[in-house]
């Protein structure tokens, strides 16, 4: 086969994109393809159109690679990629718009409150930040409602933290999503499917050595420790497992996604965010499920450009 890995582009992730598209190119050229690794810059519509690779696999995280914008050119161009379709990209994407249909389903997710900038502008910053504590009470967790690698994101256990947390996650995006601190285990499950349909990884167990799991601590080896598969009690394990593969399903994705989830401390586990383009680097968690079940990238992902090109 031959495929084309995109990687690059020009969110904030671009660096850890890089990673992700060269691990992932080395585990298809060891699986047999034939691999072209592109830039996802200007002039990647001409390329692709002109080079027609069988198919496309996007190791692009955040913006145009998750939005659905990269995947809406593939359709438009009409060459198979292997990965979620441009509609279910845009719901998954944004934060608070997934955890409302989740939690629609039924689902454990985290109390949360979405606040675009203008609020501050419109009522001032004290009253805004006043109402979500007496909202959502403390701790909470601050994110841009679009975003990964906990760009912009922050834990704050007082409110005198708010004011900057805030200032923090505007930075990356006008809207910024409020939830409710869960205390609990962090854990990780990849789901990937095939013909039998979607299919969950085991759970990796995160944890971070300063308590944090931040930008930093995700991509510099030895400062988080996981474990994979998570020692967990067996009906926590089902219990994260179904709850990835329903946000898989009910979020309309496709081939392979990672949800993050939070097991509280009477063993609950709540949906916190999925990703329809889970990191591959070296120090990435979707790498470590697939090698814990007993795996390896190239085969899951050759298997996965041959459902694509069906
Ligand atoms: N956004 C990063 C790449 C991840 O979820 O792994
Ligand atoms: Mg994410």
């Amino acid at each position: 086969r031959w495929v084309a890995v995109l990687s690059g582009g020009l969110s904030h992730e671009r660096d850890v994109s890089l990673r992700s598209g060269r691990r992932l190119s080395a585990a298809l050229r060891s699986a047999g393809c034939t691999v072209t690794e592109q830039d996802a810059d200007h002039e990647l519509l001409g390329r692709l159109r002109d080079e027609r690779p069988e198919a496309v696999l996007i190791a692009l995280h955040g913006g145009e690679g998750e939005n659905g914008a990269i995947q809406s050119v593939l359709e438009l161009l009409d060459i198979p990629y292997v990965g979620t379709p441009a509609r279910a990209c845009r719901r998954a994407w944004d934060k608070p718009t997934a955890k409302a249909e989740l939690a629609r389903a039924g689902l454990d997710t985290p109390e949360w409150a979405v606040l675009p900038q203008s609020t501050f502008r419109e009522l001032g910053a004290q009253p805004v930040l006043d109402a979500l504590v007496s909202k959502l009470g403390l701790p909470l967790m601050l994110k841009p409602v679009q975003g990964g690698s906990a760009l912009g994101a922050r834990v704050v256990r007082d409110s005198s933290e708010l004011p900057s947390a805030m200032m923090g996650a505007f930075a990356y995006g006008e809207t910024v999503l409020v939830e409710k601190l869960v205390e609990g285990t962090e854990i990780a499950v990849g789901v990937v499917e095939d013909a039998a349909g979607p299919h969950a990884l085991p759970p990796v167990r995160i944890e971070p050595s300063n308590g944090i799991f931040d930008y930093t601590a995700r991509y510099t080896a030895g400062l988080t420790s996981y474990q994979a598969p998570a020692e967990l009690p067996e009906e926590t394990v089902a219990a994260a497992s179904e709850l990835a593969v329903s946000a898989h399903r009910l979020l309309g994705l496709r081939d392979v996604s990672r949800t993050d989830a939070i097991v509280d401390t009477a063993g609950r586990v709540h949906f916190l965010e999925v990703n329809v383009s889970p990191g591959l680097t070296n120090t990435s968690l979707l790498p470590m499920a697939v090698e814990a079940a007993g795996r390896t990238l190239g085969d899951v992902f050759s298997g996965l450009v041959e459902r694509a090109i069906v």
